[in-house]
């Protein structure tokens, strides 16, 4: 039987909670005759910070980099900065790893209410690609005379053309894989950028995405500033299909799109090495949920998600479509909701019935 390996770092806030429905889902389908994962869990992020200094030990990359995947929660603490969490852990095995390319898919289910009127299930139905290693979240920049009258901090973006033409050409390979496997639908790629203010880095993506557009004729093209397109993702979020931004642009619209989806819950993100030399990781949208952390209401469904994406990685395509079942049929029957889709279930006991069908119940 082919067992994998699984780094599993649960992190911080609703983290760990979700963490175990997601390993829940994995134990079910390798009891049930999928593919076996063996767990490795790294008890990192602000609880190692409060002990060591560090969210994760200096050599960490090299302690998860002969792993096949990686799952992971989510990292915050109310009590440290947010830059000091995310920089100190998520941000360096993005980059470390070079997880170019953020796949955040968001669906509207059937028994999903969207907050928006009128929308039907499918009616959304996007996928985000989020340039994932450099842009805005580049560590590059500084403070100068801090706390004088004349402070001066700079933060500069970053824009490779690699990077640029590898996120877009991934988006773009990926609308043609969803044009194969639904001929009937609309596609197109949208483009967000801000090349009106930005006129060094923005234009310089507008241009790239010019290019890798013209390699694909047969694939429509459309580019908005953000702000517009932030309009667009409420106003007619049916309109798009995938959607390519960078790395700041891309967090914020797919906290919206997962949002017009019905919750932050449910929005399942995988950052992928592209390259396969190291390994790739898959985590929630969501981050540590600070206003519902320890009450063991959280949602599962978004790492469960990400689990799916996982196996899909791993090249287990039947196992991920079993698991994507199980999340739509727990989320069509509305029989085990958390309070966020307007049930009182627990996140165990949403993760229990999700186990429970995958495992063909
Ligand atoms: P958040 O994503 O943690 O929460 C936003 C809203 O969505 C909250 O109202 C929360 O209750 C809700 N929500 C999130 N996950 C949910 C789930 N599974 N089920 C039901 N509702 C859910 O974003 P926020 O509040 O801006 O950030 C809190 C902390 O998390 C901060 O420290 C931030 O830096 C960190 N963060 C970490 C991320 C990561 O590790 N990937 C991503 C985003 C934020
Ligand atoms: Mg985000």
């Amino acid at each position: 039987m082919v067992e994998y390996s699984l780094a599993v770092i649960a992190g911080d806030g609703v983290g760990p909670e979700v963490v175990a429905e997601g390993r829940k889902t994995l134990e079910a389908l390798a009891g049930s005759g999928g593919p076996g994962f063996r767990f490795t869990e790294f008890p990192w992020g602000s609880a190692f910070y409060r002990e060591t200094g560090r969210l994760m030990p200096e050599d960490g990359l090299e302690l998860l980099s002969g792993f096949d995947a990686i799952l992971f929660g989510a990292v915050g603490d109310p009590e440290i900065p947010d830059h000091i969490t995310l920089h100190g852990l998520l941000l360096p095995m993005r980059r470390g790893f070079d997880q170019g390319v953020c796949v955040r898919p968001a669906y509207l289910y059937p028994g999903v209410t969207s907050p928006l009127s009128g929308k039907q299930a499918g009616d959304i139905d996007m996928v985000i690609f989020r340039e994932n290693t450099e842009g805005e979240y580049a560590p590059v920049g500084g403070r100068l005379n801090v706390g004088t009258a004349y402070e001066t901090v700079i933060q500069s973006n970053v824009f490779t053309r690699r990077g640029t033409e590898r996120i877009i050409r991934a988006a773009f390979e990926h609308c043609l894989l969803r044009q194969r496997r639904n001929p009937g639908r609309r596609s197109k790629v949208t483009s967000v950028t801000k090349s009106n203010a930005q006129s060094f880095g923005m234009v310089f993506w507008d241009e790239v995405f010019g290019e890798v557009a013209a390699e694909y004729p047969q694939v429509e093209t459309e580019s908005l500033l953000v702000d517009r397109a932030c309009m667009d993702f409420v106003r007619w979020p049916e309109d798009f299909d995938v959607v390519v931004a960078s790395n700041l642009f891309a967090d914020i619209l797919s906290d919206i799109a997962a949002v017009v989806s019905g919750s932050m819950g449910l929005a399942p993100s995988a950052n992928i090495n592209p390259g396969r030399e190291h390994p790739s990781l898959f985590e929630p949208v969501h981050g540590a949920a600070f206003d519902i952390m320890g009450k063991g209401i959280a949602n599962p469904l978004a790492t469960i998600s990400a689990v799916a994406m996982m196996l899909d990685h791993l090249g287990e395509p039947a196992a991920a479509a079993r698991v994507e079942a199980a999340v739509a049929r727990c989320l069509e029957e509305r029989r085990v909701l958390t309070a966020d889709l307007g049930g009182g279930a627990s996140t165990a006991e949403m993760g229990d019935e999700a186990a429970r069908l995958v495992a063909g119940g």
